[in-house]
């Protein structure tokens, strides 16, 4: 089941760095998800931004005051403690990481996340030596140890001019995160192997021939394999997408590269899904140097490739194997043709051609078709609730499970 934010009680602690001005985006992108977000605020976050931004965004009051009331009884930082689903500190300073890891409660945010009993996600950002320092590592062992769950900062440029680990996460991979640790860990153990993406065939040093796969049902079932717990290798063709967190990705070229590359790792593999489309053919000859255009016709010989899949099918055991299936014609009769050719106990058969199930599309409109001869329609959906439907689906066959 894919997990989301949607209607969850989110509070987001800012504290003050000049990274406080992301947490607005991570906002915004909370709320666009269909959180229902609350913000406390440090004193000093707000030096770097008014607590009115997050007022009018969040469209809730913002709590800056220990000892404020909003008109009822209960004192807000401990009535929102008792509601919140997920509390995300973001940036998480020094200052905060020494005070919660001490148990000192000595404004609305300390005080708030000692009665806080959610799950609760710390974001450190700050300079790096300061991050290195022994004391705040130390702090945020005891943190980790006392359950709290904490984001690696991302290395770049810093504010101060110098340069690695400090930086506050992207919004997205913060967001990210918190998807992860409400997820429920339902392929914990499974070691699951995860191709994506188009491959390329060199014609000359300049020239290939691809296809317009994007990598983006590859990249989703990775990242939902991952949320629920696997340990995931990404054998990924070329894509423009940003590396899925917490994943082994291995990038190749070629479809003899990416069967070295699932062979290599096919032993540990308890499940593995093939959502790459690969080349059949690859240039026999490349030719060394650029074709010049000097005939007016040439001539291109194709080496058939191995099918990866189908090896993978002799070699099964008790793997899952799962291949996809991107049909222009007869889409029943040629998955259920290479669910048995391959020896497959899935196979994710679309037609492609029409909007909601297109190359590069976010969006994907399958049919599961099973071993068994049963099928399953589903309705055009996002890429990354199609990953979770077949996630759900294995887990259902999975005789390990
Ligand atoms: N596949 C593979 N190795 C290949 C070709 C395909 O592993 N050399 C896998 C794909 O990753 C996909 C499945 O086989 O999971 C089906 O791929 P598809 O291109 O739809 O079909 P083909 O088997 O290549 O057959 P055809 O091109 O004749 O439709």
């Amino acid at each position: 089941m894919q997990t989301s934010v949607k209607d969850k009680n989110i509070v987001l602690g800012v504290c003050g760095g000049i990274a406080a001005y992301k947490s607005v985006k991570l906002l915004r992108l909370l709320k666009k998800q269909g959180a229902n977000v609350k913000v406390i605020m440090t004193q000093s976050a707000q030096l770097f931004v008014g607590p009115l931004t997050f007022e009018a965004l969040s469209g809730q009051p913002v709590c800056t005051n220990l000892f404020e009331k909003d008109g009822s009884v209960s004192i807000r930082h401990i009535d929102w403690a008792e509601k919140a689903d997920a509390v995300i500190v973001a940036p998480a300073t020094a200052n905060i990481i020494g005070k919660l890891a001490n148990g000192i409660g000595d404004d609305a945010l300390s005080t708030f996340m000692l009665a806080a009993t959610s799950l609760a996600i710390l974001c450190p950002s700050m300079n790096t030596h300061m991050f290195e320092n022994r004391a705040v590592q130390r702090n945020l062992e005891r943190l980790k140890a006392d359950g709290y769950y904490v984001v690696a900062p991302a290395s770049g440029e810093l504010a101060c001019g110098a340069k690695g680990y400090g930086r506050l996460p992207e919004p997205e991979d913060i967001l990210d995160r918190l998807l992860c640790y409400l997820t429920p860990k339902d392929l914990k153990g499974k070691n699951l192997l995860v191709t994506a993406g188009p491959t390329r065939e060199h014609i000359d040093p300049v020239r290939f021939i691809s296809n317009p796969s994007s990598g983006k049902m590859g990249y989703a079932v990775a990242r939902a394999a991952e949320h629920r717990g696997a340990n995931v290798i990404l054998i990924a063709g070329p894509t423009t997408l940003p590396d899925p967190l917490n994943i082994t990705i291995i990038k190749i070229q070629t479809a003899q590269e990416m069967a070295v590359a699932v062979f290599e790792n096919l032993e540990n593999s308890h499940i593995i899904i093939k959502t790459a489309a690969v080349s059949d053919y690859r240039p026999l000859d490349p030719a060394k140097q650029k074709i010049k255009k000097k005939k007016d016709k040439i001539t291109l010989f194709l080496q058939k490739n191995q099918d990866i899949l189908k090896e993978l099918g002799r070699k099964k055991k008790d793997r899952i194997l799962v291949g996809f299936a991107a049909e222009t014609e007869d889409l029943e009769e040629n998955a259920n043709k290479k669910l048995k050719e391959k020896n497959l106990d899935i196979v994710a058969g679309n037609l492609v051609g029409s909007p909601s199930s297109g190359f590069g599309s976010d969006i994907n409109e399958v049919t599961l078709f099973y071993k068994d001869g049963t099928k399953k329609p589903l309705p055009a959906m996002k890429k990354d609730a199609v990953a979770h439907i077949l996630l759900d689906q294995i887990c259902a066959l999975h005789p390990h499970s």
